[in-house]
């Protein structure tokens, strides 16, 4: 990566097609499949949403991540630039930019958030490595939740160090590092969720958390989960904050994206129904709420590793492998937004990541405070519908269900109905049958869903 401007060329590429998956892979599988997965399938009852979700992963975020890295590589950009760049080439307006402005607010926005929960994370680390869940009882691990929660400087410290790891990172330029941590990494995670999984069939509640998860109970479903389901399908695929248009402008022109988004999406999807079979026997084993929320994971699996022989271990190893993951996650959320400042402030790549990231940090603070000294505060209480909801709630909710959709049904329109399709059938490079059903589902079906689950919450 070079700090030449402008010219498309300038950019280096992904040393090769595994690369590329290896990154993108890196942004999909994070925080939003270990930590937010299970908890938001748990408030929203389970198999229907499991369901919808799946759903929205097939017809609207697998086509829609095609659409996204299309736009970076034909445009070979910072993500707002490219699509004025790729709008230009077919004639249309630059204004179609918008879709990658929402895109790379809502990346600012969850990034502020994201660092904290990946915070929780890190201190978990250190727990796990004390051996402070060996052999503890569920209530003495809620209380040792609590605790981290009830205190704002503790919290500070860790997304403190969070962002510090992060701003490291897309400071230096994305490439080296990043490509070989996720070769490493992502194998391993596996292996411990499997690990984890493996324990839930110990439980006895295994089948339970089966049946919780795949037996869709449609009277459990509300018009909110519907676009809950939807949200989460953009924030676990990295769609909809410009992120895959970011790395798309670094993929090599010989490359298939339609393949590639596919092989990510898979990967992203079973990582997360891995993460539910591992959490969901814990739960109906100690007894433990479905609804509780963002603290769900870390409530259940220190209970889990405490319970097995070199637990100390193993929790050690995957709180540590959930803090890479979501690491790589953050720094390609950074990405989008440093890229773009870089581009319009020239005050180089250093300047643009501490800027942001100082102010992304800031922006933190309010959701650390969410959690304690703010947790009565709710700002749009007024509202029957956010009722009781914190900033943090808010800021979760707007981005993921509002600002992610609404640049994906943007960036759906602009690329289905504006790009010429020739310009589509070379880049994506599906074979034909394929190609048509991408196409019908980016032109019609994908923005159409999206925009029906968008009326329908206005009028609920
Ligand atoms: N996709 C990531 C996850 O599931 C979250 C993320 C959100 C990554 C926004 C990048 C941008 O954890
Ligand atoms: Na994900």
């Amino acid at each position: 990566m070079t700090n030449a401007k402008s010219t498309p060329i300038r950019r280096g590429l992904w040393s090769s097609r595994m690369a590329f998956i290896l990154a993108a892979t890196g942004s999909a599988v994070g925080l939003g499949n270990i930590w937010k997965f299970p908890y938001v399938t748990g408030e929203n009852g389970g198999g229907a949403f499991v369901l919808v979700y799946l759903l929205c992963i097939a017809i609207v975020g697998i086509p829609i991540m095609m659409a996204e890295v299309f736009i970076g590589r034909n445009g070979r950009h910072n993500p707002i630039t490219s699509l004025r760049v790729v709008a230009e080439r077919n004639l249309a307006s630059p204004l179609w930019r918008i879709a990658a402005s929402v895109g790379v607010l809502a990346a600012f926005i969850i990034l502020s958030f994201y660092s904290v929960i990946g915070g929780w994370a890190a201190s978990y680390v250190g727990h796990a490595a004390a051996g402070d869940f060996t052999g503890q009882s569920a209530g003495a691990i809620n209380e040792l939740f609590s605790g981290l929660l009830a205190s704002p400087l503790t919290l500070l410290f860790w997304h403190t160090v969070f962002m510090a790891l992060v701003i490291f990172v897309v400071a230096r330029g994305l490439k080296s590092g990043l490509e070989r941590a996720v070769t490493i990494l992502m194998p391993t995670l596996l292996v411990l969720l499997l690990v984890a999984v493996g324990y839930g069939t110990t439980t006895g509640y295994f089948g339970d958390a089966v049946a919780f998860l795949f037996t869709p109970d449609f009277s459990a479903l509300t018009v909110d989960g519907v676009l809950i389901a939807l949200g989460h399908a953009f924030f676990t695929l990295s769609l909809g904050m410009a992120v895959m248009m970011a790395y798309g402008s670094y993929l090599g022109d010989n490359i298939s994206i339609g393949r590639t988004a596919v092989t990510v999406s898979i990967m992203d999807t079973v990582v997360a129904l891995m993460a539910g079979l591992a959490i969901f026997p814990l739960v109906f084993a100690n007894g433990l709420e479905a609804s509780a929320g963002p603290g769900l994971i870390f409530q259940t699996l220190p209970l889990a590793f405490g319970q097995l022989p070199m637990g100390g271990l193993f929790s050690t190893l995957f709180f540590l492998l959930l803090l890479f993951a979501a690491w790589t996650s953050a720094i390609s959320v950074l990405e989008p937004v440093v890229e773009w400042l870089e581009d319009k402030l020239f005050i180089g790549r250093m300047g643009s990541t501490l800027a942001v990231g100082s102010a992304c940090w800031l922006l933190g603070i309010a959701s650390i405070l969410s959690f304690n000294e703010w947790s009565g505060y709710a700002p749009l209480g007024m509202f029957e519908r956010f009722e009781g909801q914190t900033i943090f709630d808010l800021l979760d909710f707007f981005t993921a269900n509002v600002m992610l959709p609404l640049s994906g049904l943007l960036t759906a329109v602009f690329v289905g109905w504006c790009v010429a399709k020739k310009s589509l059938q070379n880049e994506l490079a599906l074979q034909g049958g394929s190609f048509a059903l991408w196409y019908t589902l980016i032109r019609y079906v994908t923005p159409v869903a999206v925009a029906v689950v968008f009326i329908y919450n206005l009028a609920a």
